[in-house]
């Protein structure tokens, strides 16, 4: 990282960890336009970071990887969303060589088979067209929440992403579950009807479950692996991603 980035990302982790989502959102998208794109998995958190940043900056790019083994619901979310802002979502899919390789040589759930197999799917549907996605902006836009793990509790807004070589920003870092759940319902804003029926957290279709009452939020995801492998590669750095 070069040391003029390094000050800037500083100055404006200073500047920015008292603000708002909104100030976050608007300074990030003023300072790296049209180099910016908002990675939404559609989400809750995904879904108040949209709505947030478009009525502010109607224009700013918003970017979904598809891994094609999403929820219909998350379709549904995806589509409620493309025409309540009558926007064009920029839409990442795997690479298909690789994904017909895959298939052909270790069928349609090898993610079940063993932890290498279950990251090898990851990168093929997730981590390969994150890099694609990442590779023409200067800086992106994520969800995370530090109350989400123990893994994100130090999440700052502003960031330099050394794995991928760009500014990351997390304007919603300080947010809680229930602010985010309030914003949803107060702004009327669709949501993935799955949080109703018990996921606080979604990813793909196979690897993902409802959980009960008292268990971890992220525990329906790759539930049958232990805590310390369940690292999808989007966000690396931090375990238990
Ligand atoms: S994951 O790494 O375990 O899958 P999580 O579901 O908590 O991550 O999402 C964290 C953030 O990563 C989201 O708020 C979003 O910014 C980004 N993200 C996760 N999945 C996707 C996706 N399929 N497409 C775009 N962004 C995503
Ligand atoms: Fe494959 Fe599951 Fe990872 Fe989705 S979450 S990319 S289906 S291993």
């Amino acid at each position: 990282m070069d040391e003029s980035i390094k000050e800037e990302i500083e100055a404006a982790n200073k500047k920015l960890e008292n603000a708002d989502a909104k100030e976050v959102l608007i300074w990030a998208i003023d300072r790296f336009s049209p180099k910016i794109g908002i990675a939404s998995s559609f989400g809750a958190e995904d879904v108040v970071l949209m709505d947030l940043a478009l009525k502010a900056r109607p224009d700013v790019k918003v970017f979904t990887l598809d891994t094609g083994r999403l929820h219909e619901d998350t379709y549904s979310v995806m589509e409620e969303v493309r025409k309540k802002y009558g926007k064009e979502l920029v839409v990442y899919s795997p690479d298909t060589k690789a994904l017909q390789e895959l298939s052909e040589q270790k069928g349609f759930f090898s993610f079940k088979e063993s932890v290498d197999n279950r990251r090898e799917c990851c990168v093929i549907r997730k981590v390969e067209p994150l890099k694609r996605a990442l590779s023409v902006l200067d800086a992106w836009v994520t969800g995370l929440r530090r109350a989400q793990s123990t893994t994100r509790v130090g999440l700052p807004k502003v960031e330099w992403d050394e794995g991928n070589g760009l500014v990351k920003l997390n304007p919603l870092a300080d947010w809680s579950e229930e602010e985010i759940w309030a914003y949803i319902k107060e702004n009327d804003i669709p949501y993935n009807k799955l949080h109703d029926k018990g996921f606080p957290s979604i990813g793909c279709e196979p690897c993902t479950r409802a959980i009960e009452s008292g268990e971890n939020v992220r525990a329906g995801r790759w539930w049958w692996e232990s805590p310390d492998t369940k690292e999808c590669g989007l966000h690396p750095g931090r375990k238990q991603c």
